[in-house]
């Protein structure tokens, strides 16, 4: 599903160059639920990024769904994104003056989901968030949790096979996170999403099937979660069983 080679990424000239990822290779398989945790800085937010096609690799190489991120233009890759791709961003980017409805709606109209079917998808969603009273409110009248929410349901209503998400529980108390865990767990189990979440939730090593840490750049832990239910499971559609 995903793949990386030697993945680097700076920012800004020669003199004040930040080397934000220093040759990040690892490979992501269909249904796979991934935690990326790590220190602050040590390059999680750029390597969704970079795996999300959002910005382009300094050096190396990113390939989804078998196909190399550095050969395709620009409009290639926004389709790519548009297709394939939900991302919730660390720090939400809803659209200021559209209602949490209208900014859940949005993705999948530009994707060519019919209007009634959008519809149905991002109230189902709203609901599954705890927001169904929510969806006339503009984000300046929403709590920062309520936003977060927003933001995932916004990232799930294309039902895309790629869901990256940054710190999406980080303003959320442990009973609302939980609940968003639960529901990244039925979708991988029934649709085979797969899921990379940068996360400082030291719980989220339970729900994840892998928990790779980042520091530096560089990959400094990659680590099988042997609990979580395997991904075998869900790739063949049976119920996620323990163990
Ligand atoms: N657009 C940018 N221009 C310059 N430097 C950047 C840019 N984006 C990130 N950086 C730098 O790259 C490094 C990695 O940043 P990144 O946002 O990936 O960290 P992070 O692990 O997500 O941290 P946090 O946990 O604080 O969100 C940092 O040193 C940061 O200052
Ligand atoms: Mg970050």
């Amino acid at each position: 599903m995903i793949k990386t080679d030697k993945l680097e990424k700076w920012y800004g000239e020669t003199k004040v160059r930040v080397h934000a990822l220093r040759g990040v290779s690892l490979s992501i398989v269909k249904a796979e639920f991934i935690a990326v945790m790590g220190p602050s800085g040590s390059g999680k937010s750029t390597l969704l990024h970079m795996v999300g096609a959002l910005d382009r690799s300094s050096a190396g190489e990113v390939w989804i769904g078998g196909r190399a991120l550095s050969g395709l233009s620009d409009n290639e890759l926004t389709l790519l994104r548009r297709s394939q791709i939900g991302f919730v961003f660390q720090f939400f980017n809803l659209l200021p003056t559209l209602t949490a409805r209208e900014n859940v709606l949005l993705p999948a109209l530009l994707d060519g989901v019919a209007t009634k079917e959008a519809e149905r998808r991002a109230d189902a969603l709203l609901d599954r968030v705890g927001l169904s009273g929510r969806g006339r409110h503009r984000p300046d009248e929403l709590s920062g949790g309520e936003m977060q929410r927003v933001a995932i349901a916004r990232a799930l209503v294309k039902e895309a096979p790629l869901l990256l998400a940054d710190e999406p529980t980080g303003n959320l108390d442990t009973t609302t996170g939980r609940g968003i865990f639960d529901l990244l767990r039925e979708l991988k189990a029934s649709a085979g999403l797969t899921i990379v979440m940068v996360t400082h939730d030291p719980n989220a090593a339970h729900h994840a099937d892998r928990v790779i840490h980042l520091r530096d750049g560089l990959v400094e832990n990659d680590v099988r979660n042997h609990k979580s239910a395997g991904t075998d499971a869900a790739a063949t559609g049976s119920p996620v069983a323990a163990g």
